[in-house]
C-alpha cells in the first residue's frame, strides 16, 4: 500500500517513515528540505533497509502539487507533517506561516478530492487547547484562542479538513501532539533544529556539546512543584508508532465517524527541571543552566489524558523520560561525531 509523508525528512516524519516501512507500507516522501536534510533518505535506507521514494518540491506550488497527485492517484492515504513550527518566527513573519502551513494543506485536499485518495493523517498540536482549565487534558476540551500564528495554522487546518469531511469522501485523524522529543535509537535520525532551538531538549543536548553557554530556564515561579513550567514529553518513537495504529484503523475502516481526534502524550508532566535532571542522570554531566524570567506567550502546565487513544487506537507511549533525553543525548554525540 502507498503512502504519501510529506515532511518526511523531517523530525517527526523520518521516524513515521521508518515505522511505516517496518509494517511493510511503501512510502514515497515529499519535501522542499527547507528545514531538513536530503542524507535522512539515507539514513532511513540505513535503519530499514529499504529506501523510501523522495520528491523535492514545495506543496504550497498548487501546479506541481496538482500535477504530483494526479501521477500518484494510487496513493491509499497521506500522512501530511509538512509545516513551518517555530512559533517565534511565527509571530514575526505571520504571512510565512499562513501561506505556507495553510496554502499546502488546501492544495493536498485538492489532490484528494481530485484523485478520489480517502484518507489523512493530519498532525496536529495540543497546543490549541491553550492553558486548558482542567487536567489531564481531553480531546474535547475547548479549542482556545491561539497565542501565537503558528498554533492558530494548526487550529486552521483542523477546520479546514473538517469542513472538507462535510461533502467530500475524505477521513481524516487529526493527531494532537503534546512534546515530542527523543531520537531513534539507531542515533541515525533525530531531530536538526535549523540555527538557534527554541525547544527546550535540543538546547539542553546543543548545550551539553558545548555549541551553547547555557540553557536558559523560563521562570522557575509557576504554581508548581519546583517552579517550573509542566509539559507532557513523548518519545518521537512511541509518536511514530501511533500513526501506524491510526493510519491502519482508517484503512481497515475502524473509524466512528469522518474525523476523528486524539491526544499523543504519556499522560504524564514533567517539569522542565524534572527535564534536566533526567538528562544529567543519563549522560552523567552537569549542565549549564541559569534561571530567567518567564518566556512570554508559555503556559503553566499541561498534560494530556491519554484514554481515548489508549481505548480506541490500542496505543500507549512506552518510553519514559530517561529513554528520551538519553536517545536525544545519543543523537547529538552522533552528530557530532559526523561534523
Ligand atoms: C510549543 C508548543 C507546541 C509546538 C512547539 C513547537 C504549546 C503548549 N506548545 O511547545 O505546540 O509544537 O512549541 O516549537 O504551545 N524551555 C526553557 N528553556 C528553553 C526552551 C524551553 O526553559 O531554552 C521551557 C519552556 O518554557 C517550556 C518547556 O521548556 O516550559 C518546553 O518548551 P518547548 O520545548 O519550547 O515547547 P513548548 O513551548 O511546550
Amino acid at each position: 500500500m502507498k503512502i504519501l509523508v510529506t515532511g518526511g525528512t523531517g523530525f517527526i516524519g523520518s521516524h513515521t517513515v521508518v515505522e511505516l516501512q517496518a509494517r511493510g507500507f511503501e512510502v514515497i516522501i515529499v519535501d522542499n528540505l527547507s528545514n531538513s536534510s536530503i542524507d535522512v533518505v539515507d539514513n532511513i535506507a540505513r535503519i530499514t533497509g529499504v529506501r523510501p521514494l523522495f520528491k523535492k518540491f514545495d506543496l504550497m506550488d498548487p501546479v506541481t502539487t496538482a500535477a504530483f497527485f494526479q501521477k500518484q492517484s494510487d496513493l491509499k492515504a497521506i500522512i501530511h507533517f509538512a509545516a513551518f513550527k517555530a512559533v517565534g518566527e511565527s509571530v514575526k513573519l505571520p504571512l510565512k506561516y499562513y501561506r505556507n502551513n495553510l496554502d499546502s494543506l488546501i492544495n493536498i485536499l485538492q489532490g484528494m478530492i481530485n484523485n478520489s485518495i480517502e484518507n489523512m493523517v493530519f498532525s496536529s498540536s495540543c497546543t490549541v487547547y491553550g492553558q486548558p482549565e482542567q487536567l489531564p487534558v481531553k480531546e474535547d476540551a475547548p479549542v482556545q484562542k491561539a497565542l501565537s500564528p503558528y498554533g492558530n495554522t494548526k487550529q486552521i487546518s483542523e477546520e479546514i479538513i473538517t469542513d472538507v469531511s462535510i461533502t467530500a469522501n475524505v477521513k481524516s485523524i487529526l493527531l494532537r501532539y503534546f512534546n515530542p522529543i527523543g531520537a531513534h535509537e539507531s542515533a541515525m535520525i533525530g531531530e536538526l533544529p535549523l540555527g538557534i532551538p527554541d525547544n527546550l531538549v535540543p538546547y539542553i543536548t546543543q548545550t551539553a556539546i558545548g555549541k551553547r553557554d547555557y540553557l536558559r530556564v523560563w521562570g522557575n515561579d509557576y504554581p508548581t512543584p519546583d517552579g517550573t513550567a509542566i509539559r507532557d514529553y513523548i518519545h518521537v518513537v512511541d509518536l511514530a508508532r501511533a500513526h501506524v495504529i491510526a493510519l491502519e484503523r482508517m484503512l481497515n475502516n475502524q473509524m466512528r465517524k469522518n474525523v476523528e481526534i486524539f491526544n499523543l502524550g504519556t499522560g504524564k508532566g514533567c517539569s522542565v527541571m524534572e527535564v534536566i535532571n533526567s538528562f544529567e542522570k543519563v549522560s552523567g554531566m552537569k549542565l549549564n543552566y541559569r534561571i530567567m524570567e518567564r518566556r512570554p506567550g508559555d503556559i503553566m502546565k499541561v498534560w494530556a489524558d491519554t484514554e481515548f487513544a489508549n481505548r480506541e487506537l490500542g496505543w500507549k507511549a512506552e518510553k519514559g523520560l530517561d529513554d528520551m533525553t538519553l536517545s536525544a543525548w545519543n543523537w547529538e554525540k552522533a552528530l557530532a561525531a559526523k561534523s
